[in-house]
């Protein structure tokens, strides 16, 4: 079934759903934090793709205490719950309503904005890999020299035969040779399991 990220009944649910797994996330999403170079006091600036309820941006902010997250989102609705969790960081956060399925989601941020990181959680999978390649490209051209993209994401298993509009989702290796040929360094995957992967790069600084 498709996401309907626009109905605030089904993001509510989605979002309680969430709550009951955010345990088992926990560990993920501060692996994906911890790819972030800078010292834990810096005053680094990053941008939340695909932020959903904001739990990236919770942990960016507990172990960056001196951050500004951008939040940008397609869903208002999802970014509704974002802003209500992390009300105690509000003067750090800024939110974006965007679909980067398209390239001007760019317009949706402050002009010339650079960021010392860019990450993702389970957002990006359903963006046609040719879209992906390009958002890749968008995403570096953001980057300070120094910074990280890194995405923890549904990826497609090199066996799976099924790979169309519904069912999107990229190989490790294709994207791992993307985000190289866009001129990423440090490139990895830093872990992968059944279907989910966490893999990004830097900006050579
Ligand atoms: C599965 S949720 C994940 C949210 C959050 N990153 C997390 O890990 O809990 C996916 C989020 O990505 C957003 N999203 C999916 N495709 C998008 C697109 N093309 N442009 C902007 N946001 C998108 C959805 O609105 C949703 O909030």
């Amino acid at each position: 079934m498709p996401h309907e990220w626009d109905s605030p009944e089904y993001v509510r649910q989605w979002v309680a759903d969430g709550d009951k797994t955010d345990a088992q996330r926990a560990e993920q999403i501060t692996a994906l934090v911890g790819l972030i170079r800078s010292s834990p006091e810096a005053c680094i600036e990053v941008l939340d793709l695909g932020a959903g309820y904001g739990i990236v941006t919770r942990e960016i902010l507990t172990a960056y205490p001196n951050a500004q997250v951008v939040c940008l989102d397609g869903s208002a609705e999802m970014l509704k719950h974002a802003k209500a969790r992390l009300a105690d960081w509000e003067d750090q956060l800024s939110f974006a309503v965007a679909n980067f399925d398209f390239p001007d989601w760019l317009a949706a941020l402050p002009a010339n904005s650079q960021f010392d990181a860019v990450l993702s959680s389970r957002a990006i999978h359903h963006t046609v890999d040719e879209r992906k390649q390009a958002l890749y490209g968008e995403i570096f051209q953001m980057l300070k020299p120094g910074g990280c993209f890194a995405n923890h994401d549904l990826v497609r298993k090199p066996d799976d035969t099924v790979h169309d509009a519904a069912n999107p989702f990229g190989t490790v290796e294709d994207q791992l040779a993307w985000l190289k040929d866009i001129g990423f360094v440090d490139v990895e995957c830093f872990w992968q399991t059944e279907g989910r992967a966490l893999f990004g790069g830097y900006k050579s600084g």
